[in-house]
């Protein structure tokens, strides 16, 4: 992405991104047309981003953060081809996901390729907290989304189950990004402990956001559909706060769509969720989460890096994108 946030580890994120299509290479031409599919379409690319900044906020100097970036950003697209599939997803990035132009069977194996190419990437890094940190964030993810498999259609969920899950789904590969950075550039206890906190309340805030954009967002700029988390039954907070501070007829359109299943109400629960406050409360509590990260930040030796931060964290609350 060219935006202004990239700008002070510049120099970093082009090499990561070099990095990570040198990565890619298999054996299997099927692998790479796909894994260079998705990789290609590009994305947000945050959590590198989230390495990179955390690692040089506290003064690394060495040249394995390249690499450690761009382990983080193949996990993440690992559960992403898996994601889709879960979801049953066609659109990611501005273009049909690879389970909608190759099928299941090819999502899931492509996202275990790169799940290992990353896990073979972090055993060259050799740093044995680093992998502890990722190997445990890749578990609580897998975890998480399991949990949220258990919770599909049901109408009680309530809000703190609800961030049980984002934490656990999402949060955690965010948190595992900033707290690896940290640790690989040998900081204090204190520094390591403050990006820790950082990135998970980071991904709390990217996560609420995500799923106000679900109701709320625009395809075109996404590069996903709207409407496939309530297409699938999964009961997010906008839906929660609705069906909990929401008028008798409000909640109940929402419990039958839970219930339900399908997108065929879209347009009717959008305007629900805004008219009973599910999305200001759920957007409230993102700017929450983003303030929290930044407060975490006054535990670190203020630079460039913490300044592009705490844009960050701003920027994860007001994107569209
Ligand atoms: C999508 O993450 C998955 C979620 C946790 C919501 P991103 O929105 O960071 O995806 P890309 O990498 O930018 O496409
Ligand atoms: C993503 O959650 C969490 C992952 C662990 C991949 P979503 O299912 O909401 O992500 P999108 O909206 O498909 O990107
Ligand atoms: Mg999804
Ligand atoms: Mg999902
Ligand atoms: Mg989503």
């Amino acid at each position: 992405m060219n935006h202004p946030l990239y700008d002070v580890v510049a120099a970093d994120f082009d090499a990561v991104n070099k990095l990570i299509v040198q990565s890619l290479s298999s054996r299997v031409p099927l692998v790479e047309e796909i894994a260079h599919y998705l990789i290609e379409a590009g994305g947000k690319r945050l959590r590198p981003l989230l390495v990179l900044l955390s690692a040089n906020a506290c003064g690394y100097q060495g040249k394995e953060h390249i690499k450690l970036a761009a382990v983080i950003e193949f996990l993440h697209t690992a559960m992403l081809l898996h994601d889709d599939v879960v979801d049953a997803s066609e659109l990611r990035r501005g273009r049909k996901t690879v389970n909608a132009a190759w099928g299941n069977p090819a999502s899931v194996l492509v996202g275990d390729f790169l799940h290992s190419r990353a896990f073979e990437m972090m055993v060259e890094i050799g740093d044995i907290q680093v992998m502890e940190v990722l190997s445990k964030a890749t578990n609580t993810i897998a975890e998480g989304e399991v949990q949220q498999l258990s919770f599909l259609r049901n109408a009680e969920l309530d809000e703190a189950s609800y961030m049980q899950v984002i934490s656990r789904k999402t949060a955690m590969l965010f948190e595992a990004s900033s707290h690896s950075g940290a640790l690989l550039a040998g900081a204090t206890p204190e520094e390591v402990d403050a990006l820790q906190r950082y990135g998970l309340h980071m991904g709390l805030a990217f996560q609420l956001v995500d799923d106000v954009l679900d109701y709320q967002g625009d395809t075109a700029e996404l590069g996903k559909n709207v409407g496939d988390d309530l297409a699938e039954g999964k009961v997010t907070l906008p839906l929660i706060v609705t069906m909990r501070d929401g008028t008798r007829e409000q909640a109940k359109l929402i419990r039958d769509a839970i219930l339900k299943g399908g997108s065929a109400d879209l347009p009717a629960i959008s305007r629900t969720v805004t008219d009973a406050g599910g999305v200001e409360y759920t957007s409230r509590r993102a700017e929450a989460e983003a303030q929290k990260a930044i407060e975490c930040l006054a535990g670190l030796r203020e630079s460039t890096f913490t300044e592009a931060m705490e844009n960050l964290a701003a920027f994860t609350v007001r994107r569209n994108t």
